[in-house]
């Protein structure tokens, strides 16, 4: 069995309701994965190096899970990334630590997905985002399986019990097709 790591970069899950509502129903349906949150660990942003290498080092999968901040990961999985991948560990002439592990993205955002497109609101299609990861992924000779996305899970649509009801179903069928990602590799 493949040993999956998913570390959720969240900043604050005391205050999130799609990336709590993934990561529970992954505890639920995929109690196999190590799953890291990363915001109660460290919320002083002082990783534990060592600690963390281990668990990559253990892992064949890695999901990052996180919310889109500013088109971007959250400054505490950056951290977490800043700290963690260095050189001589996975990257560099003697660094082949990531070597071969899988790397997949699973993010949320607030904006629908339609406004992530060259017309729309953003100007940019979400894929545009993620070269960063990409080549991450190529420095570190991961091999990079894509992403799973979804839109339209903004705090200010949390008004009435149904649209929140939305939200939780949204981001329970976000981790469906995480999950049936994870079956194909
Ligand atoms: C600091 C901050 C920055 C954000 N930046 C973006 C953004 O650039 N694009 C976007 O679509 N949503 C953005 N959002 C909305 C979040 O992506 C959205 O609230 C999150 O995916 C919902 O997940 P959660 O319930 O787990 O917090 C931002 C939210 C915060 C708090």
């Amino acid at each position: 069995m493949k040993n999956i790591l998913v570390i959720s970069g969240h900043t604050d899950l005391s205050v999130s309701l799609a990336n709590k509502t993934i990561l529970e129903t992954l505890e639920l349906k995929l109690p196999q994965a190590q799953i890291v949150r990363l915001d109660s660990l460290y919320p002083d942003f002082k990783i534990d190096v060592p600690a963390e290498q281990e668990k990559l080092i253990w892992s064949d999968i890695i999901v990052l899970q996180f919310p889109i901040f500013w088109y971007s990961a959250p400054s505490l999985l950056e951290r977490w990334m800043e700290e963690t991948f260095r050189h001589g560990f996975s990257h560099g002439s003697t660094g082949d630590k990531l070597k071969g592990k899988k790397l997949i993205l699973s993010f949320t955002s607030g904006a629908p997905e339609y406004m992530y497109s060259r017309e729309g609101a953003m100007g940019y299609e979400i894929d545009d985002f993620l070269p960063c990861f990409k080549a991450t992924s190529r420095l570190c000779q991961m091999e990079y399986e894509g992403y799973i996305y979804t839109g339209g899970l903004s705090y200010g649509h949390r008004t009435t019990p149904e649209l929140i009801d939305q939200q939780i179903q949204k981001s329970k069928e976000h981790a469906d097709r995480l999950m049936d990602l994870l079956k194909t590799l």
